[in-house]
């Protein structure tokens, strides 16, 4: 059947649909490669169609609008939208990073269970709140839908602001007028149900649910004197609809780049690098390719992470290979089938396979070239990249640490981004559990009210007698434990001589793999010879990381995070000094051997004439 003549015809499908109960109209598809046009109803979240001839205009639900062919149900239970249920977590991912220059915070939060990520919930952090700050960069679903404590907390709040759907357009429309950074806004204002919206080209959203009071109803409004406060409200542009008032969405199952850098961005702060070079794209991407062409998904949007145990943890064979090594066919094993976007094979000439085994693919290929230096990296969901009203200082938190070289748990050695938490905290014993915001912000912002915050959004500059004070104002507080501040590798507390600190695992950084940008191949390590890493000063191991904290810290150096000791590592590297020399001592012994044979030969040879010359005598 034509997809075009299909949506007229939608009603009597769906009726047949329901017959049939088989999967929905836009779940199956008839093979035709030209893409679906996409005219239709728009429905709100009670599912009923929004006319243009109605006084009161409710925003459009993805879920009743796109729902109606597509399902809802499935889709959202796909990666993007499914931390806070009862998923396997995988490997650590980036995190959400809360940061308060003025409370002396930042802490890398997570809903799914990732080593060192805390939960927003044992930060008090209510999803409420989770939501109104991170929604900027949120693809919908997950705790803004999910959630069952809504009935139990804020219940007033959520049903004036609605639950956070899956938000198709941020990924699926390609219209240019289709304004992302809307979306942004409407998560800070609590207008949740209107965010979706906001981002379309024919509607406009103001007003604001956080201005409303607890009793407030979208569907009465306010009465007359109420409120001088603007109630949220969509209005649509008449001319996008036809007389049937269907719209039309230009959304496509290809989805362009640029729609997944809106939320996948990094920008890494270099100063020796000028402007012009700030925005160098992945490899892949240069060459033509797209996300999407490695991060794929079915109607499942259980998009492919494409890292090395995916594969073993997903049970499915199939994704090993749009992992580096897979698509690359180095590891034949794994390889199960093959696709059109397969690369070359390296031949990687003269490296020992050892390096294969203790290093990942993206060790050499991925993310920042090492320096001297460890470098800050910003990102769309640690910075807000791509909203109104942020901090474009070089230096504004989170302060996110790249590129370090760390072990993994499988003794992998790979590039990871870095985040040292820094936070405030009861200790029980061994166990340490961070306060909870609504406890120590005040008291905190109180004590540091008189110094003086730098418009840079950085750690203002303390020392340790404020922590002291603020450490004393928290035990007269209340006793959940000792009060402690964790913060740059250490904890801090309170003795009756003094503040002490210590080392505690606690307080060890949250880090990430990197994977992009992959580098050309005239930029791989090791590509200028092997001393990019076995180098006496090599950055590999030599760099210096940052242990980022509001309070004086020393650096530590990349190979520290690595298992092995400096000094045996610079030790081996001396040995590549000697390497050149070693082929010269090579070829003279060579030489000298050689010259030796044919001396001896000829002087046997002399021998041999004189002896046969006295025999004729
Ligand atoms: C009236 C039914 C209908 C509605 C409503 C609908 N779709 Fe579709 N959609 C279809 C059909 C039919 C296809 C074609 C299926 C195929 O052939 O693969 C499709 C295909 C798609 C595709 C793949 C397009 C491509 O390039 O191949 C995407 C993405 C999509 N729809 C997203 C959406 C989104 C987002 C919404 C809500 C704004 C939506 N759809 C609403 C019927 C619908
Ligand atoms: C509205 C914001 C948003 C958009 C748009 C978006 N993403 Fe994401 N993406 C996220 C967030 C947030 C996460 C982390 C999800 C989580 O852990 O719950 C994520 C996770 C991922 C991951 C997993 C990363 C890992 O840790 O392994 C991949 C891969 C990914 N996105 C690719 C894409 C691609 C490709 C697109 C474009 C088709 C895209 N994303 C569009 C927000 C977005
Ligand atoms: C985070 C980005 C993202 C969001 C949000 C998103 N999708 Fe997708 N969707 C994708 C990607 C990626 C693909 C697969 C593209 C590929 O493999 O070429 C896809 C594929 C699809 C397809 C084709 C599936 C198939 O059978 O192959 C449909 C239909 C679709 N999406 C509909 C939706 C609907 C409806 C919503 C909202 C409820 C939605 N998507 C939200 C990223 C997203
Ligand atoms: C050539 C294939 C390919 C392309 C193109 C690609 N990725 Fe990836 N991506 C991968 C692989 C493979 C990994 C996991 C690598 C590993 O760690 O082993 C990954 C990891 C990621 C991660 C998690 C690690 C990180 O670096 O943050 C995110 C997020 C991500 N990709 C997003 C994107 C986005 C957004 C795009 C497009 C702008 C994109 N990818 C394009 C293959 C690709
Ligand atoms: C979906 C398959 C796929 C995945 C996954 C993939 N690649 Fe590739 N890669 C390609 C293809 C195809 C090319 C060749 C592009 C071209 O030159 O047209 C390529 C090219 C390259 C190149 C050569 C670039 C140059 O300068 O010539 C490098 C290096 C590379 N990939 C590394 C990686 C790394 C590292 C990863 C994992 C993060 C990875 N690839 C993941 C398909 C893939
Ligand atoms: C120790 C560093 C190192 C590691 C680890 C490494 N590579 Fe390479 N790779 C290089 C260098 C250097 C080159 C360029 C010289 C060469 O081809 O030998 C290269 C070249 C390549 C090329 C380009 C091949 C071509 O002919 O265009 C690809 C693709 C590639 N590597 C993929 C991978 C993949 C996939 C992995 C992981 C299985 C990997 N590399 C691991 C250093 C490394
Ligand atoms: C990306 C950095 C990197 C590059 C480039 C690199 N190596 Fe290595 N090399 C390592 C690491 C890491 C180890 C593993 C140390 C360990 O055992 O934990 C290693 C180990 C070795 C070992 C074994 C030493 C031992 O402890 O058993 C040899 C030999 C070696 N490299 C030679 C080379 C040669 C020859 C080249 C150039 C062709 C090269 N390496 C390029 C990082 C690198």
């Amino acid at each position: 059947m034509n997809n075009r003549s299909i949506f007229t015809l939608f009603s009597c499908i769906l009726f047949g649909q329901i017959l049939l109960g088989q999967t929905k109209l836009g779940d199956s598809p008839d093979g035709s490669r030209s893409p679906a046009v996409h005219r239709i109803k728009l429905m709100d979240h009670d599912s009923s169609a929004i006319r243009m001839y109605q006084e009161l205009q409710l925003p459009f639900s993805t879920e009743m609008t796109c729902g109606t062919c597509h399902d809802y149900q499935t889709v959202r239970s796909g990666w993007h939208f499914n931390a806070g249920s009862n998923i396997e977590s995988g490997r650590n991912g980036q995190p959400w990073i809360y940061a308060n220059p003025k409370t002396l915070t930042q802490i890398p939060l997570s809903y799914r269970y990732w080593n060192s990520a805390i939960h927003p919930d044992d930060f008090g952090m209510s999803p409420f709140e989770f939501i109104k700050i991170f929604g900027r960069h949120h693809p919908g679903g997950s705790v803004g839908e999910q959630d069952e404590r809504w009935e139990k907390e804020n219940s007033f709040r959520w049903n004036i602001s609605g639950k956070v759907e899956v938000n198709c357009l941020v990924c699926h429309d390609v219209n240019s007028a289709a304004d992302r950074s809307h979306v942004a806004k409407q998560f800070k204002k609590e207008n949740f149900r209107w965010a979706s919206a906001s981002m379309s080209s024919f509607a406009d959203v103001s007003g604001s649910a956080k201005d409303m009071p607890d009793h407030y109803d979208i569907y009465y409004g306010l009465a007359p004197d109420e409120s001088k406060a603007l109630p949220p409200q969509v209005n649509y542009d008449r001319i996008a609809f036809n007389e049937k008032d269907e719209v039309f969405f230009d959304v496509t199952r290809n989805i362009p780049n640029k729609n997944c850098y809106f939320c996948h961005s990094t920008m890494v702060v270099d100063k020796e690098r000028s402007e012009f070079w700030q925005h160098g794209q992945d490899i892949h991407l240069q060459r033509g390719m797209n996300c999407v062409d490695c991060h794929r998904n079915g109607l499942d949007h259980n998009m492919i992470r494409g890292y090395d145990n995916e594969s073993a943890e997903e049970n499915s064979p199939e994704l090993a290979d749009f992992t580096c090594a897979g698509c690359h066919s180095i590891d034949e094993n794994g390889s199960t089938v093959s696709h059109n976007n397969k690369g070359p094979v390296p031949t990687h000439n003269g490296l020992p396979p050892l390096h294969l085994e203790k290093l990942s693919c993206t060790s050499c290929h991925s993310g920042e070239m090492p320096k001297d230096n460890s470098m800050l990296a910003k990102t769309s969901m640690g910075h807000g990249l791509g909203t109104h009203g942020i901090n474009k200082a070089d230096n504004t938190l989170p302060h996110i640490i790249t590129p370090v070289f760390e072990e993994n748990g499988d003794g992998i050695i790979e590039p990871v981004n870095m985040v040292w938490p820094s936070y405030w905290g009861w200790k029980n014993g061994n166990d340490i559990s961070p306060i909870n915001r609504d406890n120590y912000e005040f008291i905190v912002s109180d004590i540091l009210l008189t110094l003086a915050l730098n418009n840079e959004g950085s750690w203002p500059s303390i020392n340790e007698s404020h922590i002291k004070t603020i450490l004393d104002q928290l035990s007269g507080q209340r006793s959940e434990g000792v009060p402690v501040y964790v913060s740059g590798g250490k904890i801090y507390f309170n003795r009756t001589n003094g503040l002490i600190s210590e080392e505690n695992e606690i307080a060890n950084p949250y880090t990430w793999p990197i994977a992009h940008n992959v580098r050309p191949v005239s930029m791989a390590l090791g590509r200028n010879g092997c001393t990019d890493c076995h180098g006496v000063d090599a950055p590999f191991y030599t760099s210096l990381i940052s242990v980022d904290s509001p309070l004086k810290t020393d650096n530590a150096i990349m190979v520290d995070f690595q298992s092995q000791e400096l000094v045996a590592a610079q030790l081996f590297a001396n040995a590549f000094i000697f390497r050149p020399w070693l082929k010269g001592i090579i070829y003279m012994s060579v030489f000298s051997v050689v010259s030796l044979v044919i001396l001896f030969f000829f002087h046997k040879l002399q021998c041999w004439l004189g002896s046969s010359q006295r025999e004729e005598h």
